[in-house]
């Protein structure tokens, strides 16, 4: 934003400040805002704000309004307390309604399979590991298409991980830090046979499941065993296009989804689709296998049904479905809040297939994207 200052600075009402600034702009700003907001009401080191807001009248009165020497906005209050100050920049940068530029945000760009013939975006392990700008520009991709590859790892386990603790602190879930994707004796989910996975998203049991998932693989090669992505969000959208009904069912119902074993009993009641203040689509959370025995009215229930099953039958849809086989070294990156995943069936009498998963949440990733933005 170009440098702007104030032009000057007028009550509106007794509850608002006009202030136009030299760009030719103006903005009118509560006055309950700009207590609450001065910084002076911040403490100096930790940053967080110390300003009481019970410690003003309901209605704060003006006394008065001045643009000092040095450009700066005074505002000195009837009540007893200090005087707050205001840089034009600063004040020109929050705008009533307006929100703050912020390096994390990323347009989602939505895909088809055919989209991405060429495959998920690449990127180098080796880059992510040792470079900030590698890691950022992997960031944004993976914010972009909710989905790309991390090749070149190398090791087993600990090498992903590695590469996820670049991004954040990883999320513990009832599965552990980390997660092995084996064909097990006694397995306590289907992930963990060599059954098909339909497409679906994890633990959607979870009251916030996971954001960011890392399926590393270290070992693919029995018969079948395939991977399958599609990007929930352009579902969604479809669906909302197409059948609006349908969507805002399922954007609007709560049901129940569980996931038990020996040892928990995890559930929530949650919508499929949850969609922003802004009514843009935010999450997905499906999972077919995880969805408790529903317990809808019988004057919802019916349309529910048809609803959820519009947006199924769009997972099935070989237009939405990439369809790859993940190789030894690779690791798939993915926002599991918005894109499904899910694999063929595999021979585990033809040989071995394992892949290390972890996951870290949508908020240390955003982190990350700003902390790498301010260097
Ligand atoms: C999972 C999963 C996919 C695969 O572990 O949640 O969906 O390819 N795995 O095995
Ligand atoms: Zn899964």
């Amino acid at each position: 934003m170009p440098a702007v200052d104030f032009m000057s600075a007028q009550p509106s009402g007794t509850q608002a400040l006009t202030v136009a600034f030299s760009d030719g702009s103006q903005g009118q700003y509560s006055l309950m805002w700009l207590l609450d907001s001065c910084p002076e009401g911040f403490h100096p080191q930790t940053g967080e704000r110390a300003f009481d807001l019970l410690s003003v009248p309901d209605a704060p009165l003006l006394r008065s309004a001045s643009i000092l020497v040095d450009g700066q906005l005074k505002l000195q209050w009837e009540h007893d307390g200090p005087a707050s100050h205001f840089s034009p920049a600063w004040l020109a940068a929050r705008r009533p309604g307006e929100q703050m530029a912020d390096a994390a945000a990323v347009a989602h760009q939505y895909w088809k399979a055919a989209d991405l013939a060429t495959g998920a975006p690449r990127h180098d392990a080796s880059a992510i590991l040792t470079d900030d700008a590698a890691l950022m520009t992997w960031l944004v991709d993976t914010k972009k298409y909710g989905l790309t590859i991390v090749q070149g790892i190398e090791g087993k386990g600990d090498a992903s991980m590695a590469i996820a603790r670049r991004i954040g602190f990883l999320r513990e879930t009832n599965f552990g830090q980390t997660f092995e994707v084996i064909n097990k004796a006694d397995p306590n989910n289907l992930a963990y046979t060599s059954l098909a996975l339909a497409l679906h998203t994890d633990l959607t049991n979870q009251e916030t499941p996971p954001g960011y998932q890392f399926l590393h693989c270290i070992t693919n090669d029995a018969q079948g065993g395939g991977s399958v992505f599609a990007d929930g969000f352009a579902m969604a959208q479809v669906l909302r296009d197409s059948d609006a009904q349908a969507f805002d069912i399922l954007a609007s119902t709560l049901i129940p989804c569980r996931f038990f074993d020996r040892e928990c009993d995890i559930r929530i009641r949650k919508p499929v689709i949850a969609i922003d203040d802004g009514g843009a689509i935010q999450e997905i959370r499906f999972n077919a296998h995880l969805v408790d025995l529903i317990d809808l009215p019988p004057q919802t229930i019916d349309a529910w049904y048809r609803a959820y099953r519009a947006f199924m039958r769009l997972t099935r849809d070989p237009a939405f479905r990439l369809s790859f086989r993940m190789a030894s070294g690779e690791m798939t990156a993915f926002d599991n809040r918005r894109i499904l995943h899910g694999r063929e069936a595999f021979n585990p009498a033809t040989g071995n297939r394992h892949l290390h998963g972890c996951y870290v949440d949508r908020v240390e990733y955003d982190s990350r994207m700003r902390m790498l933005d301010r260097n």
